[in-house]
């Protein structure tokens, strides 16, 4: 390789077009194509047409399904390969130079070691494949707090998909200008073809996933998926993984939180960010509608699962969405659970292994109350209800544009972000965790984060149901040492003059028949009442084991009938449920080891102290 190329012939060399300037950048391009060795490469522009145009050539070779134009206009159908479902966090690694900076809840592996496998691994995989050069901007284009990725990847899919979850295309050379900072990410499916080789609907290399993450030279290599947070590299990979080191090391926080905005009926307005495990009802929690008797109340969208949050002048702390879409969990979306998200979904959607309708429309589990009488399910089969078989894979998406979204918040896109009032942590719990609690202070709310448990979803693959540490709903997203984040966290309480308040929330407990007390995602809004409430100083709270909890007369039930005798059932705190909860935490600290926070342990002592009293 020539390392003394100037400028247009290195464009020449990868087929860049002139507007393209960055030597580095068309360096590197010019280096993974000779590592991987595609036919051709194309630069992605982000236009309709360019978008139009790729949809047309997957329809074409049956890797998308277009559905009916007047039901759901300019959308399609992607069915995964049945080995390619979801994130692989077993197949994800962190690494960094140091093992002790990737902690034990991370796969490490030495650098040098993942670098000559990704050689190998990369050598030709791109062999009869187009190369597409995908640029993006997270956060708002040309804002100081967004950062610049560029992704290397040979699935179209992944170029549409990218299309609509970030802000990508040529604009962001504008920004990159010559010599600008960016994120290095490349992407195979990993299945050259050979000479006239047909291609498979959905090419992916299930023995050899590897989703890799170097934070020190933040960079990004991912191989053998085509799916989701594997493959689509803003979303996790950078947003989180990456961005959370870039975090640690220059005073911010990048977070699993949706970011939502509350206005009261006299028109005062706050802004929340919420931490949830996968699949907990984050977007229908960023979208919801008031339920009858809060009528008044307004909830907003800024972002349905990420938040970059950043120390502000005004003492405050100011958060943006660094994504430009939804790639959300279709299973349980519906008219009743998220009107918005239906709405938003009306056209040009992208859905991935959902079902599809006779009419050539899109159905999926909880989507209406009585299924269809037939339907094509998410792997091409026939399907009748009581097939015994699910319609949709549990983990099947939607992915679209955050600007088809009713409730978008007028500030979505504000380079600033928006000031934060609350930050909220939310597990799936059958028991044990009450429906709020409000922490006494920033430490005892940094517990409370660091602590959270969830029962696990298909989102992540592995057993569902059992319960798991998720501390700040970050565990398979955190790029770096578990307990240097906690402690990260713990000081970042310092870096406001008003640091938000910080509530733990569980919509998800069960009865003792094994059914669901709180009565649906629509009433969350009087938790959230309370909690804005809570910020504007007007709501009361009682003092618990566990923390500043509503009493039954403190939450607003106009127009609910729920019972003040049900109220027990998810707000109660059972001692014995604690104290093997607390056992639970104490295994968590312990596999960190000495990077444990102290202040964390001493949080632990005073509640211990509480639940045995
Ligand atoms: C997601 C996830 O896709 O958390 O957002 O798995
Ligand atoms: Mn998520």
């Amino acid at each position: 390789m020539n390392p003394a190329q100037s400028t247009s012939e290195l464009a020449a060399v990868v087929n860049a077009p002139a507007q393209i300037r960055h030597a580095r950048l068309l360096r590197w391009v010019r280096d993974i194509a000779a590592l991987t060795t595609p036919d051709r490469i194309v630069w992605c522009d982000g236009s309709a047409e360019e978008c139009a145009s790729l949809c047309d050539a997957m329809v074409a070779a049956g890797m998308l399904h277009r559905l009916d134009p007047l039901k759901r206009p300019n959308s399609f159908l992607a069915r995964s390969d049945p080995s390619d479902v979801a994130r692989v966090e077993d197949r994800t690694f962190i690494c960094s130079e140091h093992e002790e900076d990737a902690g034990p809840t991370n796969n490490w592996v030495d650098p040098a070691q993942m670098r000559r496998t990704l050689r190998g691994l990369f050598d030709g995989c791109m062999r009869g494949r187009t190369m597409y050069v995908v640029p993006f901007s997270m956060g708002p284009l040309g804002s100081p707090i967004a950062q610049i990725g560029v992704e290397i990847t040979d699935s179209p899919y992944v170029v549409v998909n990218m299309r609509m979850m970030t802000r990508m295309g040529a604009r962001v050379h504008d920004v990159l200008g010559e010599d600008g900072p960016f994120v290095p990410c490349v992407h195979s499916v990993g299945v050259p073809l050979a000479p006239g080789e047909r291609d498979v609907a959905w090419p992916c290399n299930p023995p050899n996933k590897y989703i890799v993450h170097f934070p020190d030279s933040r960079e990004i290599w991912s191989f053998g998926s085509g799916y989701g947070g594997n493959a689509l590299l803003g979303k996790k990979c950078l947003a989180l993984r990456i961005a959370s080191v870039m975090g640690r090391d220059e005073g911010w926080l990048a977070e699993h939180m949706l970011i939502l905005g509350v206005t009261s009926p006299g028109g005062e307005k706050r802004y929340v960010a919420a931490a949830f495990p996968s699949a907990c009802g984050k977007t229908n929690f960023a979208m919801l509608i008031p339920p009858a008797g809060l009528e008044g109340w307004r909830v907003t969208t800024i972002g349905d699962d990420i938040a970059w949050i950043k120390p502000a002048a005004d003492g405050t702390f100011h958060a943006i969405n660094p994504e430009a879409g939804y790639f959300g969990v279709a299973p349980g979306t519906s008219y009743d659970s998220n009107p918005n998200a239906m709405e938003t979904l009306r056209a040009n959607v992208i859905f991935t292994n959902v079902a599809l309708t006779d009419d050539n429309d899109v159905w999926w589990e909880g989507k209406t109350k009585t299924p269809p009488s037939h339907l094509t399910d998410w792997r091409g089969n026939s399907w009748e209800p009581g097939c015994g078989r699910p319609a949709a894979h549990p983990n099947s998406r939607f992915t679209v544009s955050a600007t088809q979204c009713p409730s978008l918040d007028p500030e979505w896109d504000n380079p600033a972000g928006v000031p934060i009032s609350a930050l909220v942590f939310g597990a799936r719990r059958s028991d044990t965790v009450p429906l709020v609690t409000e922490a006494r202070t920033w430490e005892e709310g940094v517990y409370k984060a660091a602590t959270m448990g969830s029962e696990t979803t298909a989102a992540a693959a592995g057993k569902v149901g059992e319960v798991r540490r998720d501390p700040f709903a970050m565990l398979p997203f955190c790029g770096y040492h578990m307990g240097d984040y906690f402690r990260h966290w713990l000081d970042m309480g310092r870096a406001v003059a008003r640091p938000p308040r910080i509530f733990s929330v569980n919509w998800f407990r069960k009865d003792a028949q094994g059914r669901f007390v709180w009565p649906g995602f629509g009433q969350n809004m009087r938790v959230l009442k309370w909690i804005f409430e809570r910020c504007t100083g007007e709501a009361e709270a009682a003092e618990t084991s566990l923390g500043l909890v509503p009493e039954y007369a403190h939450l607003d039930w106009s127009g609910l009938d729920f019972e003040a005798s049900r109220f027990s059932d998810i707000m109660g705190v059972d001692a014995g449920q604690w104290q093997r909860e607390l056992n639970s935490h104490n295994a968590l600290f312990d596999r960190l080891g000495d990077k444990r926070p102290d202040r964390l342990l001493r949080e632990r002592d005073r509640l211990a102290g509480r639940i045995s009293m």
